[in-house]
Parts: structure tokens; C-alpha cells; sequence
């Protein structure tokens, strides 16, 4: 059964409760939800209720890096925020200088607006970027102030107590608000309570157009702009690189595709093996002169921002390989390290420390090489291959979601989050 047909199954059996029911259950009070006849506010209000009717959009999120994005949920950033700030289990925790953590403005902002820091708490807040946190937001405000100074995740925007929705209210929506109020149609769907069929639950969730905010980039934008450490050096920014991109495309367009009839919210990064693989066009070019032969390999970015992207420690390897008819390597452009090896065919950025060697994100004072991808950047890589034997050249664009050196620090985190993924892929028979 499709999603569409399951809401409607769903609300014609919740209509005949329902019209009972609306006459005994009051409004809710302007700041918070109705949830088993209590106000609730909306930032605790677990997925799991949205669940209840948005199953496949609930699918999808919990597959993402979004319901992954707290430190009870997410190996990276845990290992990262006990480091840098404690514990994600003990309330009050605070940074050095006694101010609240800002991860969790972005990566727990349920807990952040009570600026609680104990996230197994509730549901709500381990969720990390769950439903609401995104259906809450009201306007963008930006990540600067005026003096300078950054305002980011949830400080960006100004925060509503009901729930925002791209369209308002769709035409499939009528329909169900018809069935489900059996006449009274004036009142919007999303302000009824509601009964739900599996559990017993009921609530009222009012809802509200927000166009634009929702079908935009300021959707995004206050917790994917950038951020600095405490060092004020810019670890993320793939707003600036988006700006930079000078494009139209919203953040959506790609990462929100429209698929089976509603925006699907799997919303791939680095984490994901087949949003890498749309990232790059590589094409190889082979061209025999006397004793080498001389190889071009074309990398596109098809992105309006760096490729890679986000988290500095995002880096990616161009490996090339010649083959003899056998199937045997003749030459490589590095056997194991590219940064010593072949330094142009690795793509990364350097955090340079006080001693100005590279370091990682929280111990850097400044910016060092940057040589990945540029937006919608077309690089060209040239290698001079001796030609004895050759067969055949192949070039393959490896992803790492981190450098070798904290692959090896943090050689205790799963497997998948260790290895190498496959990105593009192309190669050149000889004749
Ligand atoms: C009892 C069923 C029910 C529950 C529970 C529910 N919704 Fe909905 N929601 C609907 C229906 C029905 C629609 C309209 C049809 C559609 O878009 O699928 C809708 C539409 C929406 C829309 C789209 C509105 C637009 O502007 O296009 C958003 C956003 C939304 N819901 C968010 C949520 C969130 C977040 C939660 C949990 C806090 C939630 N809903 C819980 C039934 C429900
Ligand atoms: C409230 C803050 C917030 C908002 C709003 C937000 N994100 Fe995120 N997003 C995060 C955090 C935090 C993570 C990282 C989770 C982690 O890796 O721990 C993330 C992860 C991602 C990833 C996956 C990165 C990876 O490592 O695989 C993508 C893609 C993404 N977001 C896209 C979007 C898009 C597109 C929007 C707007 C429609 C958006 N996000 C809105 C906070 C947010
Ligand atoms: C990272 C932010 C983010 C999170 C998390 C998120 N949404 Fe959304 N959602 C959006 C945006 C942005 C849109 C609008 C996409 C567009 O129309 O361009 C949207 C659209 C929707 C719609 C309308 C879909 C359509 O095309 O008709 C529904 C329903 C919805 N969300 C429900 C949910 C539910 C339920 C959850 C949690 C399981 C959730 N969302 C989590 C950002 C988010
Ligand atoms: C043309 C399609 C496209 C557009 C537009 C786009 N992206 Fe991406 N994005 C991708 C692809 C493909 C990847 C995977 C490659 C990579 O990680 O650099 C990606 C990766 C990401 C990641 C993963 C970073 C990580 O650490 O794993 C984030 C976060 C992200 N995009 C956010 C955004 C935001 C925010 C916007 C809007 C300002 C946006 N993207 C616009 C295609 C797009
Ligand atoms: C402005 C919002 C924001 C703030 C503040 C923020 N982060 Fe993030 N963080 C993100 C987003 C968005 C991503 C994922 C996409 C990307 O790589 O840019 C991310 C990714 C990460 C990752 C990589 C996770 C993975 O799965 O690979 C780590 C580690 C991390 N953040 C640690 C922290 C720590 C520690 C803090 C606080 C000192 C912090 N972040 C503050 C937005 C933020």
C-alpha cells in the first residue's frame, strides 16, 4: 500500500473516533501540542508520533544521518564531543569557558532549545535533528550578527510552536480533512486531535505554510553554513562554498528529490555510497608517445559546493594503475600514501596547529591547503606512465569520511565507517 493510501485507510478509521472525540478534547494552548490530552511542547515531540501516519518519511529519516546526528547516536561525533566538551549522558555539562556546548545547537537542537545537555533524556533530544527540529523553523535569520559574531543551528532561526510545512495544506489534504471532521471543514487537518490506530495516542498538531523556508536553502542553511572552532577557524562551510558556487539550485533539488510521490528525506552526505557516486563525471584519456604513455584524467564537480564537502577531515584519493595483458599492476601513481607519494591526487584540506604542522579540527589556529574540488570545478590530472607492458589504465576516486592519521586514532569505530568508498571509476585500454 502506498503511503498515500495508508494515511487515507488510517484517517477514515480515525474519523469515526474522531467525531466524538473533537467534541470533549479542547484546543491546544498557543505554545505547545496536544499529546494524550497534555500540552507537549512541540521540540519534545518524538518521531515516533509522526511516525504514526508518516511512515515512509519516517523510514527514511531514521536511515539518515539526521536521526544519527547525536552524540548517543553518531561513533564520529561522540568521539569528538566527550573530547572537546564531556559527557552527552550528565546534565549541565559546559565547555571550558562555562558556556553551553554549541554542537548541540546543530547536531541536538531539541535539547538546545531547553539548553539541556543530559540527551537520554527524552526521546527528543538523543533523536538529535528529528522532525520537528527541521518543521519548527520559522524564518532564517542568518549565521553572522552584525558585529561579526556567529549565530548558528537553531540561533539562525526564529522558532515556531507549530508545526511548519512547505505547502500548507496539499489537495490530497482536503480530502482527508472532509473525512476525518465529517463536515466541519473549516478547521484545518493538522489542528484536530488525532487517535492513532496502533498505539493510543492521540494528538493535536497544528500546522502552518512556510514556503519559504522549506522549499529553500534557508532550510538548511543555519546549521550547513559554517562554523568555526574555538580558535575561530572555519572547520565547515558549505554555505560559503554554495555562495561562492553562484547558483539557484536549492539545497533540496538534490539532497530532497521528489520520489514516490513526496520529498523523500533519506537526505544522502558522505555517509552514503550512492550520493557519492552522482558527485563527480571522470573520464580517463591515453595517448602513446614513444616510451609513455600519457594519461589525462578529467574530474568533474558537478556540486555548487567543494567536493568534498563538510567535515574537514572529508578527503578523497585518486588512485591510478597500470595493468599488463595479464592482469598484473605495472605502475601506480602511489602505493600508499599519496601525501608523500602523489600529493595533487589527494584531495583534502590541512588544518595547520600553533607549530604550523597539520592537526586536527579542535587544536587548529589556521587554514592550510585546500585542494578539493572547487564548485562545479573541472580539474585535469596528468601522469606520465612508462609505457612497457602497459594494457590497460584504470583510475578510481576513493572517499573517506577521514584522514588516515584519525582513521587509525579512532581504529575502535565500525568498520563502515573506516573504509574506503568507491566514488568514480574509469579506464583506458591500450592497443
Ligand atoms: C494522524 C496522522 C498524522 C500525524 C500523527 C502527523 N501527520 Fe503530518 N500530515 C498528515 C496528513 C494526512 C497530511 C497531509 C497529506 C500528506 O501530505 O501526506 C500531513 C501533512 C504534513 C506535512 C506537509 C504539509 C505541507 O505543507 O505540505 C508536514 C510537514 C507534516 N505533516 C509534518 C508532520 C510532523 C512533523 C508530524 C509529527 C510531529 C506529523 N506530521 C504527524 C497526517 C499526520
Ligand atoms: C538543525 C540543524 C540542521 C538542519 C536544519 C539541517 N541539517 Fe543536515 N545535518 C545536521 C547535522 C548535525 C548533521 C550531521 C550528523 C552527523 O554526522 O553527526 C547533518 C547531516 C546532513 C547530511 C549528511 C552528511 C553526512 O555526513 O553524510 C546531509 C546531506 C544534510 N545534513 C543535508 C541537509 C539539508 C539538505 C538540509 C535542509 C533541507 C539540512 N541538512 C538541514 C544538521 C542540520
Ligand atoms: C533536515 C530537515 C528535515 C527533517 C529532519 C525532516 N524534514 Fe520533513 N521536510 C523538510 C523540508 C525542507 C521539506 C520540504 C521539501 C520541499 O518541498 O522542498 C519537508 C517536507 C516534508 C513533508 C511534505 C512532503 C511532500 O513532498 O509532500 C512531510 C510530510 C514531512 N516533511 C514530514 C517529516 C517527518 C514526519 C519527519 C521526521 C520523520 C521529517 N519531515 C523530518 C525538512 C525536514
Ligand atoms: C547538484 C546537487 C547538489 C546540490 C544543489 C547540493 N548538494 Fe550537497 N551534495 C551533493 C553530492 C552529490 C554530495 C556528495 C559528495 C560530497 O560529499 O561532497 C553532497 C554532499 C553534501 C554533504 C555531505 C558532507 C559530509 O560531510 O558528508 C552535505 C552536508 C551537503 N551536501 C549539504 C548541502 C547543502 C547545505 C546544500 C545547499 C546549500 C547542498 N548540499 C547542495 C549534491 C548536491
Ligand atoms: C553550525 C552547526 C554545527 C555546530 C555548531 C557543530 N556542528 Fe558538527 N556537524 C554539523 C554538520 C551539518 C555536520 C555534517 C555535515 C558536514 O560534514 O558538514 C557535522 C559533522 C560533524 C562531525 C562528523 C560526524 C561524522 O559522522 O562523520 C563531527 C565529529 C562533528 N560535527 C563534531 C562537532 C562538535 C564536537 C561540535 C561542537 C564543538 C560541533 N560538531 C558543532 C554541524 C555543526
Amino acid at each position: 500500500m502506498s503511503s498515500a493510501l495508508r494515511d487515507r485507510s488510517r484517517l477514515a478509521l480515525v474519523s469515526v473516533m474522531l467525531t466524538w472525540l473533537v467534541l470533549f478534547i479542547p484546543f491546544t494552548a498557543a505554545n505547545a501540542v496536544m499529546l494524550n490530552g497534555e500540552d507537549v511542547p512541540l521540540h519534545r515531540i518524538s518521531a515516533d508520533e509522526c511516525r504514526l501516519c508518516h511512515m515512509e518519511i519516517y523510514e527514511q529519516w531514521a536511515g539518515s544521518m539526521h536521526a544519527k546526528s547525536s552524540a548517543i547516536n553518531d561513533p564520529i561525533h561522540r568521539a569528538f564531543y566527550k573530547q572537546v566538551v564531556g559527557s552527552p549522558e550528565a546534565e549541565d555539562v559546559r565547555t571550558k569557558n562555562g558556556s553551553y556546548p554549541v554542537c548541540l545547537k546543530c547536531h541536538a537542537p531539541n535539547a538546545a532549545q531547553e539548553m539541556k545537555t543530559k540527551l537520554d533524556d527524552v526521546p527528543a533530544f538523543s533523536e538529535g535533528v528529528n522532525c520537528v527540529s527541521c518543521h519548527r523553523l520559522k524564518e532564517f535569520k542568518g549565521t553572522r550578527l552584525p558585529n561579526g559574531k556567529l549565530q548558528l543551528g537553531i540561533d539562525a532561526y526564529v522558532m515556531a510552536e507549530n508545526c511548519q510545512g512547505p505547502s500548507g495544506f496539499p489537495a490530497s489534504f482536503e480530502e482527508h480533512a472532509a473525512q476525518a471532521t465529517a463536515g466541519e471543514t473549516e478547521n484545518p487537518h493538522h489542528q484536530r486531535p488525532f487517535v492513532s490506530i496502533d498505539e493510543d495516542v492521540e494528538m493535536a498538531l497544528p500546522l502552518e505554510a512556510n514556503p519559504e523556508l522549506l522549499k529553500t536553502s534557508a532550510a538548511c542553511l543555519g546549521c550547513h553554513d559554517k562554523r568555526n572552532n574555538s580558535h575561530g577557524v572555519p572547520l565547515c562551510s558549505t554555505g560559503d562554498e554554495y555562495v561562492h558556487g553562484k547558483t539557484h539550485v536549492s539545497c533540496q533539488s538534490c539532497h530532497m528529490p521528489i520520489s514516490g510521490g513526496f520529498a523523500d528525506h533519506t537526505m544522502g552526505g558522505g555517509h552514503d555510497e550512492a550520493t557519492l557516486r552522482r558527485a563527480l563525471i571522470m573520464k580517463i584519456e591515453t595517448e602513446k608517445q614513444n616510451d609513455t604513455i600519457q594519461t589525462r584524467v578529467k574530474i568533474k564537480n558537478q556540486q555548487p559546493h567543494k567536493v568534498p564537502t563538510g567535515a574537514p577531515f572529508r578527503n578523497m584519493m585518486l588512485q591510478v594503475t597500470a595493468y599488463n595483458r595479464d592482469g598484473a599492476v605495472v605502475w601506480r601513481n602511489y602505493e600508499k600514501n599519496p601525501m608523500m607519494e602523489d600529493p595533487n591526487s589527494y584531495f583534502h584540506l590541512v588544518l595547520l596547529g600553533d607549530d604550523g604542522k597539520p592537526t586536527s579540527p579542535p587544536k587548529a589556529k589556521s587554514l592550510g591547503a585546500d585542494n578539493r574540488l572547487e564548485p562545479y570545478e573541472t580539474r585535469t590530472l596528468t601522469f606520465d606512465i612508462p609505457a612497457k607492458d602497459v594494457a590497460l589504465v584504470r583510475a578510481e576516486m576513493n572517499y573517506s569520511l577521514l584522514w588516515p592519521g584519525l582513521k587509525k586514532a579512532l581504529s575502535f569505530l565500525p568498520e563502515h565507517l573506516l573504509e574506503a568508498k568507491k566514488v568514480a571509476f574509469a579506464e583506458s585500454r591500450l592497443h
